[in-house]
């Protein structure tokens, strides 16, 4: 016979599932203890079948009932087991993943743009690779013009007919041969010239605009650059200087300076009585707008161009132009910008 006492010690000693089930099939498995008393039944008489039918009953009811318990405690074991060894350490400071930075440049053409779309101006733009006549003939550049030195093109065949554009003026012709007026554009994108220094890259980022409407004045031209200047430098009054110039495309010409100060070696732009050179404009010379087919009787307006560069340059305190093209990685995440923060005065995002 078996100890039924010792047994049901053993079963809810087992250690695991596998040693339960060895038992389980050991005492109540076909080869079993019981299950040869179950078939020895058969030669007893009706009286001692009874009893002993009983006992055999209430002892695999027993056995059967411990492993049950068993096999849930052990259940729970395991569960537990496993939560412990799964849990998740939520102080545990996230793994970094390097972002991607947007670079300063692309960062202040998007600043630019969203100031200018809400004064209602709208983004065109051109090809890098223009012709001799768009960059120069038709903005009134004769021939023999010394502007067409001063730029220092890159002329790209022989003939001098095709060239990387050294202003984004050609888009003004563009878009005026390729529309009706009213014109109200900006044109961020990328020029050339062959210069290379601190301040002077071969290839450099200007932002173009234009508009032209029946009775477009200079005051209207003053008033949209000194929105746009405090916009941008985020300042509530500016010093602001037209100086007369001189570009064959506009008449009259001026350049524009804005004032700033130096203090511990940062500039403080708006205040202060040194001057800086921030863009060429002027009111678009008639035979301009002849040449690309607007009637100068009818229209006028006024282009400027700037130096998105500079801008960029002024405005975060960045004192290299070369390093903007380097494409130096610790150079761009110390300088570039978070994709996901949004700065205080780009609208685009945020409205
Ligand atoms: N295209 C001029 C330059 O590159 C700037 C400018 C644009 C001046 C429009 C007047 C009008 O220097």
């Amino acid at each position: 016979m078996i100890d039924l006492r010792e047994l049901i010690q053993k079963i809810s000693q087992a250690k695991d599932k596998l040693e339960l089930q060895n038992i389980k099939s050991q005492f109540l498995g076909k080869n079993s203890q019981i299950n040869q008393e179950f078939k020895k039944l058969g030669s007893l008489s009706e009286e001692e079948k009874k009893i002993k039918a009983s006992s055999l009953n209430n002892e695999k009811q027993k056995i059967t009932e411990a492993i049950n318990v068993r096999f849930k405690e052990l259940e729970k074991l395991e569960i537990s087991k496993k939560l412990q060894k799964d849990k998740v350490d939520v102080t545990l400071p996230a793994r970094e993943r390097p972002n991607g930075k947007i670079h300063p440049v692309s960062q202040v053409i998007d600043e630019i743009s969203s100031i200018f779309s809400e004064i209602g101006f709208s983004v065109a733009e051109g090809p890098d690779v223009e012709t001799e006549y768009n960059n120069f003939t038709a903005l009134n550049t004769p021939e023999d013009h010394p502007a067409r030195d001063m730029h220092d093109t890159f002329y790209l065949d022989n003939d001098k007919k095709i060239l990387l554009r050294t202003h984004t003026s050609p888009v003004q012709v563009r878009a005026m041969l390729n529309g009706k007026p009213p014109f109200k554009i900006i044109v961020p994108g990328r020029t050339y010239r062959c210069d290379s220094d601190q301040t002077h890259a071969p290839m450099f980022h200007q932002l173009e605009g234009l508009h032209i409407d029946k009775d477009i004045t200079m005051g209207h031209l003053k008033g949209c650059l000194d929105y746009f200047v405090k916009e941008f430098f985020e300042v509530k009054k500016i010093k602001m200087r037209f100086r007369p110039s001189h570009f064959p495309f506009t008449e009259p010409s001026a350049e524009v300076d804005i004032g700033y100060k130096l203090e511990n070696g940062r500039i403080i732009v708006g205040e202060g009585d040194k001057w800086l050179e921030i863009l060429g404009c002027g009111m678009v010379h008639p035979n301009v707008l002849k040449n690309a087919k607007v009637d100068p009787n009818k229209f006028q307006g006024f282009a400027f161009g700037m130096g998105i560069d500079r801008l960029a340059m002024l405005k975060y305190g960045i004192n290299d132009l070369r390093s903007f093209f380097e494409s130096d990685y610790r150079w761009l995440n110390y300088f570039g910008f978070d994709p996901l923060d949004v700065p205080t005065n780009y609208r685009g995002l945020s409205r």
